[in-house]
């Protein structure tokens, strides 16, 4: 009941998470027929095709320029903003552009994240943001704009890959959020803004960083027993494990880690890394077990996303940036379909508090 467990407060045509039998479907197609096969404009094309575009190629060129009218964003990025997180500053960002329901709102929602979290990561870092290049790919330009160099194919499929499989998940916390704040008419920008909030807490998106710092502290794969052991003893969660839904694999643990398969060396991928990430989630997972015999934790898909974004070359307090960059179509679809019902959002609450005097 606290948490609306096995509530079902939408329908959708978007996506459906089978938790049952690990499945995923984004509009028809399951999950291993996107991932590694097409790219993210591929399935924006599924995810919204009546509000905003009539084929993959028709977006690519849009979502290019919108990428180019998010950019001019970039000029307000100044030393307040880059006290805060990525996350905090990309939130600061995305809260600058123009809201409404219409088509060009919904757009530059799209493109901005993709524009943003490389922007800030390279201010941070004392870099120039590159400006991006509206004939490019959504994935190819956010992997220049982030590099300032023309990117490996290698690495290209594989943020291809990452940005279709976050694309969209059911009525997870985010994206329950962006409904809520459609179902009022406020418009694309806030119904995003909102679910960016959402977003980054370290229950829902705010996982993989803390992932990584996990094998950092774990070091070597001879010491992964151990400390997994004393983390639960104390009591703590090893991120990347468990779902509220699946209680078998995450299908997108496994799409994430056949992409750091094919990215190998040449598109960055550190082959001891892959080995030490692959030895802690064997321990986690007979840690978990035994820990909880009762309850199913599995990998989820954070827990592969924080190498996969490590080894293309995001710092770890820009992976929830780079989420939103995927999830962010799923977002304005859901929006979209959720002011298409006409219908407020205005579940009720059961008073439990003292009777009035
Ligand atoms: N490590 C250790 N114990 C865990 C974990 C974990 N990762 N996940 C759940 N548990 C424990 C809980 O503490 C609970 O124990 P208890 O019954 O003794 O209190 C039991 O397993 C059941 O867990 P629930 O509370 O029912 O799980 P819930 O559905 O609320 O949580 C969640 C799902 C939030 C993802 C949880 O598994 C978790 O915190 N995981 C770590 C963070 C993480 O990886 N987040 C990313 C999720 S994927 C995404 O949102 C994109």
């Amino acid at each position: 009941m606290s948490g609306l467990d096995d509530v079902i407060a939408a329908e959708t045509r978007l996506s459906e998470v089978d938790g049952a039998n690990g499945l995923l479907v984004i509009c028809g197609h399951s999950l291993d027929s996107l991932a590694g096969q097409v790219g993210y404009e591929d399935v924006l094309a599924l995810l919204l095709p009546e509000l905003l575009f009539p084929s993959a190629e028709a977006i690519r060129a849009e979502l290019g320029q919108a990428r180019m009218l998010a950019f001019q964003q970039t000029a307000h990025i100044d030393g307040g903003l880059l006290r805060l997180s990525v996350t905090e500053a990309l939130r600061a960002l995305m809260a600058r552009l123009p809201d409404g329901e219409d088509r060009s709102a919904a757009l530059l929602q799209i493109a901005a994240p993709a524009v943003f979290v490389p922007a800030l990561v390279r201010a941070r870092a004392g870099k120039a943001p590159v400006p991006p290049h509206a004939g490019r790919g959504h994935a190819e330009d956010m992997l220049a704009m982030l590099t300032g160099a023309q990117p490996a194919p290698e690495a290209v499929r594989a943020l291809d890959t990452y940005l279709v499989t976050v694309s969209d998940h059911g009525l997870n916390a985010s994206t329950f959020t962006a409904r809520v704040v459609a179902s009022t008419r406020a418009g694309y920008a806030s119904a995003v803004l909102a679910a960016l909030g959402a977003l980054k807490g370290p229950l829902h998106g705010g996982a993989p960083g803390p992932v990584l710092d996990m094998l950092d502290a774990i070091g070597t794969p001879a010491n992964a027993a151990r400390w997994i052991e004393a983390a639960l003893g104390r009591g703590e969660r090893l991120m990347g494990f468990g779902h509220r839904i699946y209680r078998v694999r995450d299908p997108r643990a496994d799409a994430l880690k056949s992409a750091l398969g094919r990215l190998g060396a040449a598109g960055g991928m550190d082959a001891a890394r892959l080995a030490l990430a692959e030895a802690i989630e064997r321990d986690a997972l007979t840690a978990l077990r035994a820990a909880k015999p009762d309850r199913v934790l599995e990998t989820n898909v954070e827990y592969f996303t924080a190498l996969l974004l490590e080894a293309l070359g995001f710092p770890r307090d820009a992976f929830t940036g780079v989420f939103a960059a995927g999830r962010v179509g799923g977002w304005v679809a859901h929006a979209h379909e959720q002011i298409e019902t006409g219908r407020l959002i205005r579940p009720q609450s059961r008073y439990v508090g003292p009777k009035a005097a």
